[in-house]
């Protein structure tokens, strides 16, 4: 069918046709955002979960929320080579400039006289004009260069301009398990403090899933500060949902069993969805979407992931990583046990230590996409990096049909070999 109206959208940060099965977050943000604006507190929160499984489009979704509710929002995805300070001031600027008018109130006077100050910490060269009189206003004094004293200053400002407006004030912070230790630390106090003097403010903070150790680690009160959310893979249900609704919207049906094998396939697993559903709406000629489509939109989903999303990780595995990969694909779906694991590759367990430890916090710490399987390993994600990582081993043994990218059938290599796996485990570094 035509690609142009394809209505998925593998990747990351695109926004689904159809973010189904969020209800939950969704309605805690909503509850947050109407206590907030009717004088009440509310908790922050902290939003985690593995790469691809969604936590950005729905960051993305809770801030189109507050902007359409009329808040000053923020949204900024921590970047080791920004400075949190630079991040959200930048990230400010468009609703700085939206509550500049003139006759505004003295508290959204002060906000600006404030932000520019703030602006002035991290940029010595440009500034901002919005076109209002600041000269007699208060404000100002972001600008001490102590990140929590400038941060609180200016979100305390911002908050009472909202006020002066009936709304609150909205900062979302993406990748926030790579915000630098000090800036988390900055980030609670400046919550904790905003909460006992009830300012309008909230804040979402979206992350892998050692984003709340990290919050724990940079504030003893963190774990009552934040309502934590797990954003997890869709149930089967969800998962149809989530391929049925985009297809509607242009008028295209799936047979059920073609849903069934895409669900199954995709383990629910967002970023596979769209990806199986996007090559399942290329391959299949006319509606409806066929199981025959559904099986070669897979096949072809997957090796699409072969290219990118497993290649790019193998990649940036070390020798050592990828032989300790291939010692854990002889599991399958299951769990891995690390005397066991040591046991195949004939090395002590201590001495893979640092192997394993790598692996871990390449799944926790290194920049989108570029993560590895996580501990503890979820099935979906589990059995389709097994069957990558042993469509490499099998490659090594030269046997074309055990290659990926064999035309027609990506996927079916690995199961043919089969056992023999086994044996070609810790040969090839
Ligand atoms: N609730 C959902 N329903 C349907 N599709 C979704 C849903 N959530 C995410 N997706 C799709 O999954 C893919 C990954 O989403 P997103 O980039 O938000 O994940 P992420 O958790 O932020 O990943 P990363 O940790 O790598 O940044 C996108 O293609 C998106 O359209
Ligand atoms: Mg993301």
């Amino acid at each position: 069918m035509d690609p142009v109206t394809n209505p998925y959208s593998p990747g990351a940060g695109r926004p689904p046709v159809a973010l189904v099965g969020r209800k939950r977050q969704l309605e805690a943000w909503d509850i947050a955002l109407r206590r907030i604006a009717s004088g009440r507190d509310a908790q922050s929160m902290v939003l985690y979960g593995l790469r691809g499984v969604g936590k950005t489009v729905l960051l993305s979704r809770m801030a189109d929320i507050a902007r359409d509710a009329g808040w000053l929002v923020a949204q900024v995805e921590a970047k080791s080579a920004k400075s949190a300070r630079d991040m959200v001031g930048e990230a400010l600027h468009d609703a700085l400039v939206d509550l500049a008018r003139p006759g505004v109130g003295g508290r959204i006077l002060k906000a600006l006289k404030t932000a520019l100050s703030f602006k002035a910490s991290y940029d010595a060269v440009g500034t901002w004009n919005f076109g209002v009189d600041l000269s007699g206003a208060p404000g100002g004094g972001a600008d001490t260069g102590i990140f929590e004293a400038d941060l609180g200053k200016l979100l305390r400002d911002l908050s009472g301009a909202a006020a002066e407006q009936g709304v609150g004030l909205a900062l979302l912070v993406d990748e926030a398990q790579d915000l630098p230790h000090e800036e988390l630390i900055a980030l609670c106090s400046v919550v904790h403090a905003a909460n006992q003097r009830r300012d309008p403010m909230v804040i979402a903070m979206a992350g892998l899933p050692s984003l709340p150790r990290k919050v724990a680690e940079a504030k003893s009160y963190a774990e009552r500060l934040f309502a934590y959310h797990t954003v997890d893979a869709l149930t089967e249900g969800e998962a149809r949902e989530a391929l049925v609704q985009p297809a509607q919207v242009e008028h295209v049906t799936w047979a059920a069993t073609a849903l069934d094998a895409v669900a199954e396939a995709s383990g629910g697993y967002p970023y596979f969805l769209q990806q199986f559903g996007q090559d399942t709406w290329n391959v299949a000629g006319a509606p409806p979407i066929t199981e025959s489509d559904a099986r070669l939109g897979i096949a072809t989903g997957f090796h699409a992931l072969d290219t990118g999303f497993f290649r790019i990780r193998w990649d940036r595995a070390t020798a050592a990583e990828k032989q300790y990969l291939r010692a854990m694909a002889v599991d399958g779906d299951q769990q891995s046990n690390s005397g066991v694991v040591a046991a195949r590759l004939g090395k002590r367990i201590n001495g893979l230590g640092p192997t394993r430890a790598s692996l871990i916090n390449k799944a926790s710490s290194t920049p989108p996409t570029m993560g590895w399987l996580p501990t503890p390993c979820p099935p979906w994600l589990r059995s389709s990096s097994v069957r990558w990582i042993r469509d490499r081993a099998a490659g090594a043994r030269a046997d074309p049909a055990c290659r990926i990218g064999r035309p027609g059938s990506p996927t079916d290599g690995w199961r043919r070999c089969g056992g023999e796996m086994m044996s070609n485990v810790g040969e090839h570094a």
